[in-house]
């Protein structure tokens, strides 16, 4: 098998699994190039962004900065680390008393500097993780404007989910110091990063953010500049083909998610997890796909083609847990 040159083996991937037949030959040989990286900008308050900026202060003792356009959105950012690391408290420091989980609580969130002001945000970054809205002329615009703002030796990385890293990484003079840094909802809870290098983005930049995710507790893979990366490749189908088959009618929704999840072993089903992702982001990421990378020939046309279920549903505003009691496939009621 042809090994893409852009995924060099890497000292600090020896502790992964891949197989010797895919990007691993000679592990061992190689030095990692990482950069120390101390102070880590976020762009977009919203369940991702507030999620990587949660986990990179309290597991990776990083100086996080997050930042985005409203004050709303900011306070609203810290609403989602709050809860998510009282749920870790309650979890992890069981025997302790209210007060003293109030406490590390607190720590952390006040620890997670905010501002809109982006110029503020990246005065003394050394990299700048993105996880604005999946718009790829809104990311080069805000990429583009940073490029003027941050220092040079800034790294730039985006954690879109569907779009081109190379695409975005044009709006900026620093390819080389850019990549792209994929983490999976909900990010406290999930394990995986996926690195992605362009073929532009330098051993340097690849290495330090490959030390990011692991200094996060991640277990960091290695990708390509390929459509939805490793995950989303298999995902998108994968939800999409559920959909269809409830479409044709050959089992309801509940039926689908239960035979994944007893019979495949998922801890979700394909209708759970696209409430979980948002459905308004299954059908933009298909659009998306739709419009882009059908022509290229890297995605086929059947498997992101339209659906009227999907999208009746997203017209409703039913996006998904993210929706509440309106809900997605299914209803969230309060405090579900
Ligand atoms: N913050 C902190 N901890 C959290 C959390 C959060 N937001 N959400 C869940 N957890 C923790 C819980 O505290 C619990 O911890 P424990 O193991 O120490 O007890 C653990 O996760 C399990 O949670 P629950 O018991 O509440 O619920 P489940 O066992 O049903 O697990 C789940 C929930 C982790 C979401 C699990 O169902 C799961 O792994 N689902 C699949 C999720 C998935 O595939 N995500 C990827 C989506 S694709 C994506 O994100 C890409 C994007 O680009 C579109």
């Amino acid at each position: 098998m042809n090994v893409p040159s852009v995924l060099r083996p890497l000292a600090s991937m020896a502790t992964t699994s891949m197989p010797p037949s895919t990007a691993v030959r000679s592990f061992t040989t190689s030095v990692s190039h990482a950069k120390e990286i101390k102070n880590i900008t976020v762009f977009g308050a919203g369940l991702m962004g507030a999620g990587i900026a949660q986990v990179l202060a309290h597991k990776g003792k990083y100086n996080v900065t997050l930042s985005d356009v409203t004050d709303k959105a900011l306070s609203n950012g810290q609403t989602i680390i709050s809860k998510s690391l009282s749920r870790i408290a309650r979890k992890s420091m069981a025997d302790s008393g209210a007060e003293e989980q109030e406490a590390f609580v607190k720590s952390i969130v006040d620890s997670i500097k905010v501002t809109t002001d982006p110029v503020e945000a990246v005065e003394q970054t050394d990299l700048v993780i993105e996880a604005i809205i999946e718009n790829v002329a809104i990311k080069k615009d805000l990429f583009g404007f940073l490029d003027t703002k941050a220092p040079d030796h800034a790294i730039f990385a985006s954690n879109t989910s569907s779009l081109s890293i190379t695409d975005v990484a044009e709006a900026t003079k620093r390819k080389d110091r850019f990549g792209g840094f994929h983490a999976f909802n909900p990010v406290p809870q999930m394990k995986l990063v996926e690195v992605i290098r362009t073929n532009d983005t330098s051993d340097e930049t690849f290495d330090s953010l490959y030390e990011v995710a692991k200094r996060m507790g991640k277990t960091p893979v290695a990708c390509v500049d390929s459509p939805g990366f490793i995950v989303n490749r298999l995902l998108v189908p994968y939800m999409f083909e559920a959909i269809r088959l409830v479409e044709r009618g050959e089992a309801s929704i509940q039926d689908v998610d239960t035979a994944m999840k007893l019979g495949a072993g998922y801890p979700m089903g394909p209708f759970e997890l696209a409430d979980l992702v948002g459905l308004d982001t299954l059908s933009h990421i298909a659009k998306g796909w739709r419009e882009t990378r059908v022509k290229t020939g890297e995605i086929s046309a059947e498997a992101v083609k339209e659906s009227s279920l999907l999208e009746e549903r997203v017209k409703e505003g039913r996006l998904g847990k993210k929706s509440g009691a309106k809900g997605g496939f299914y209803e969230y009621p309060a405090g579900k």
